[in-house]
Parts: structure tokens; C-alpha cells; sequence
């Protein structure tokens, strides 16, 4: 269970392969993930974060078998969310003598949480947690990277961020490191986890990579919460942080789109063909909410300059899980991509146009009316589509508006 980091930091958390969904239902975990909880042990011994509750009495019966829950003299709780601060109670109630070091809005989390009165302490930016041996633990507040009682701590000496939730990614294995893994199956989690769960900080993100990187210090390993530890060129996945953050996307269009009886596919298949001949560099892919995973889709939506989301309108509105992709990204708040809408209608024919008016909600850039078909597409609908698809290409080879 206790993995060295070096000579005086361990990994003490838990890796959990079955995770298959996180955030209650909200977010998929194809490769499952770990929630990492750190010891250090110099003069003072130290517990950074904890691991999800349903692991709680796993975890501190490993301390005690490790000999470390005797050992301890403090808690820093850099994340009051549950899959890092879940194990508190149980740790709490086996050494409630520990006192508890977070920001001021940690305290109110944890309390909102856990309903108990433990011995907080709250540190703010630039406080320091002295741990002997002439090393010390610098505190930085993190707000809204994840939550807004967030913070990053720095170790001096050792040269290790300990970032939490920022440069994370759901990733189950055994490995501790960042060289140690498949690097696709690791940055395709990686720029996963931003878009479904960072982009609406993006601002923020970025303020605050350049606020440490200020700073000037070194940095050997970037220790972070879920997934990987940074240790060979750390500071990649910080420089693909301010990249990401910054109105990211590729030369990729994503169509997404539902479907009852086939129309709305059709136009769906024939707008991707026709895209793809128009601007053949261009990378499209198209996703049925209703039959694929909506954080991959999500993704695909952030390394896109463009997108096209279809419904046929039933009821006067959208199907429900294009109601739902439209409301996810209303909250994602994604900048400097173009959209449009299609879909297909029988008699009223809504949905083409609350599909346009939701995507200027979510921020986007709506380049046209959209494109609509009366009841099944046939062939003269789908040259039409294809036209569409042709000139919607054409406009999104300008580049777009980017506000922050
Ligand atoms: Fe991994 Fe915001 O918790």
C-alpha cells in the first residue's frame, strides 16, 4: 500500500478499478481511477488528503498497519470534496487529538459535510506548516481548482507541488508515475477531465499557473490527487493546463445529435461526409447522445473550433438527451467555437431553433439559421444537408472570436 515518492514522501491513498462513474452519475471513468492521500515524515509526520468513504476504514487500517496513524501530527486538507476528505471521520474518530490544516472555506465544506467540530486550523496563501529538518510546506489557495476551498501545498527541499485535483485524471493503476504509463490512454484522461471539469475555471486555470509559476521555484514532482504523479518534465501537463485553458481547440468539428425514426441520423451522417469533403484536413466525428458516453462527447466538443447538434422536435422541444448535452453546456461554458443546429420535424418544427438559442446561452458562436428537413430526409433533403454542410465548413475556417 505505502509507495515512496523519495525518502520521506509516500503515496498511502487507494487505487479503484472499478469506478466506473464519478460525481454521483455525471462523469464516466472508463479506466477507473485512485484518489491519492500523501505522508510525509520528517521531523513532523504529515497526512495530505484522504481517500473517497467508502474506503475510509481500508485506508487508516493501513496507516495503523504501516505504523503511521500513531505517528501522525497533522492533517492538511487541501480538498474538502468527499472523495478526498471521506475518510476524515474514521481517521477523526481513531486520532481526534490531529489538528487539521485548511483554507477558511474548507472549514466551511468539511463542517457542511461532516457536521463536526475538529481542531481546524485555517492557513491561507503563503502561511507555511514547518516539518522540521529544515523543509517546510508552503500553502497556495486554489479557489474554484476545484472548489472554492481548494488550495495547492509546496514542499520545499524535495521540490513537490501538491496540487490536488488540478493535473489530475481518472486513472486507475498501479504505477505511481507519469513515465510509467501508456501516455495516450494517460493525456486522453488527462484533457477528459479538463474539459468535463475545469473549463468553466479556464480564467482562474490560468491566473493561477502564472501566479505559481512567479514564484520561481523548482519543481521535481507535481503530486496530484487523482491519477499520476508528475515527476518527469512536470511541467508538461502545467503547459498543456495554459493551452487548454486558453479557448483551446484542434481543426475538428463534432456533430452531436439523437434520433427517433432515422431522419435526424441521416442528416447527421450526411452533414460528417460533407464536411469532411469540403475540408478533408479537418477532423469530424459524430457522437448519438442517447447511445454513446456524454463525457467523451463533451470532450470532443472542447477540441473542436465547431459544432452541430441535431434533434428532431417532439413536443415542441428536443430529445431529452440533447436537452441534457444543451444543458451541460450552458455550465461548461466553452469559448471561441462556432455551431449550429439541424434536426428533422414532421409539423411544428421547434427544435432547430431552441437548439440555436441554447447555444448562444452556452456561449458559442451560432454562424447561421441551421439546417431543418420535413419529416424523413430523402434524397433531395440530404443534398440539401450536404450543401449546408459544405458552406457550414466554409464558415468555420475563419478564425473565431475568443473572449475570456
Ligand atoms: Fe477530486 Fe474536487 O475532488
Amino acid at each position: 500500500m505505502k509507495k515512496a515518492l523519495n525518502a520521506t514522501v509516500s503515496w498511502v491513498g487507494k487505487v479503484d478499478w472499478e469506478l466506473a462513474r464519478f460525481h454521483g452519475d455525471e462523469y464516466s471513468t472508463h479506466k477507473g481511477s485512485s484518489y491519492n492521500s500523501y505522508v510525509v515524515e520528517e521531523g513532523q509526520t504529515v497526512l495530505i488528503d484522504t481517500v473517497w468513504k467508502p474506503f475510509a476504514k481500508e485506508f487508516v487500517d493501513n496507516l495503523e498497519a504501516e505504523g503511521l496513524l500513531a505517528k501522525l501530527d497533522a492533517i492538511i486538507a487541501q480538498h474538502a470534496e468527499i472523495d478526498h476528505s471521506g475518510a476524515l471521520p474514521e481517521l477523526l474518530r481513531r486520532r481526534p487529538d490531529l489538528p487539521i490544516y485548511c483554507t477558511a472555506n474548507g472549514i466551511k465544506s468539511l463542517k457542511g459535510h461532516y457536521h463536526a467540530d475538529w481542531d481546524f486550523r485555517v492557513v491561507k496563501t503563503g502561511d507555511e506548516f514547518d516539518l522540521g529538518n529544515g523543509k517546510k510546506l508552503i500553502f497556495i489557495e486554489a479557489p474554484m481548482l476545484h472548489w472554492p476551498d481548494s488550495m495547492f501545498s509546496y514542499m520545499t527541499g524535495d521540490a513537490i507541488l501538491f496540487s490536488n485535483d488540478a493535473f489530475g485524471q481518472h486513472l486507475a493503476t498501479e504505477k505511481l508515475f507519469n513515465d510509467l504509463v501508456d501516455q495516450d490512454e494517460l493525456f486522453v484522461e488527462c484533457i477528459k477531465y479538463y474539459a468535463n471539469i475545469l473549463t468553466p475555471f479556464s480564467a482562474l486555470v490560468d491566473r493561477k499557473i502564472q501566479e505559481v509559476l512567479a514564484l520561481g521555484l523548482p519543481v521535481a514532482m507535481i503530486a496530484t490527487s487523482h491519477g499520476v504523479i508528475w515527476r518527469d518534465n512536470p511541467t508538461q501537463i502545467v503547459l498543456k493546463y495554459l493551452e487548454w485553458a486558453r479557448a483551446y481547440q484542434e481543426d475538428r468539428v463534432t456533430i452531436l445529435y439523437d434520433t427517433m425514426w432515422e431522419g435526424t441520423r441521416a442528416l447527421a451522417d450526411a452533414l460528417a461526409r460533407a464536411i469532411s469533403q469540403a475540408s478533408p484536413q479537418t477532423a469530424v466525428v459524430a457522437h448519438c447522445l442517447s447511445k454513446f458516453d456524454k463525457n467523451d462527447a463533451l470532450t470532443d466538443v472542447f477540441r473542436s473550433k465547431a459544432v452541430l447538434i441535431g434533434s428532431p422536435t417532439i413536443n415542441k422541444g428536443v430529445l431529452t438527451a440533447v436537452a441534457g448535452l444543451l444543458e451541460e453546456l450552458k455550465g461548461l461554458r466553452f469559448k471561441g467555437k462556432r455551431a449550429a443546429a439541424f434536426g428533422t420535424y414532421g409539423w411544428s418544427g421547434e427544435s432547430v431553433n431552441l437548439i440555436s438559442e441554447a447555444l448562444v446561452t452556452a456561449g458559442f458562436e451560432v454562424v447561421d439559421g441551421g439546417f431543418r428537413a420535413l419529416w424523413n430526409p430523402d434524397a433531395p433533403a440530404l443534398v440539401a444537408a450536404a450543401e449546408y454542410g459544405k458552406a457550414f465548413a466554409a464558415k468555420i475556417t475563419r478564425p473565431a472570436e475568443t473572449s475570456k
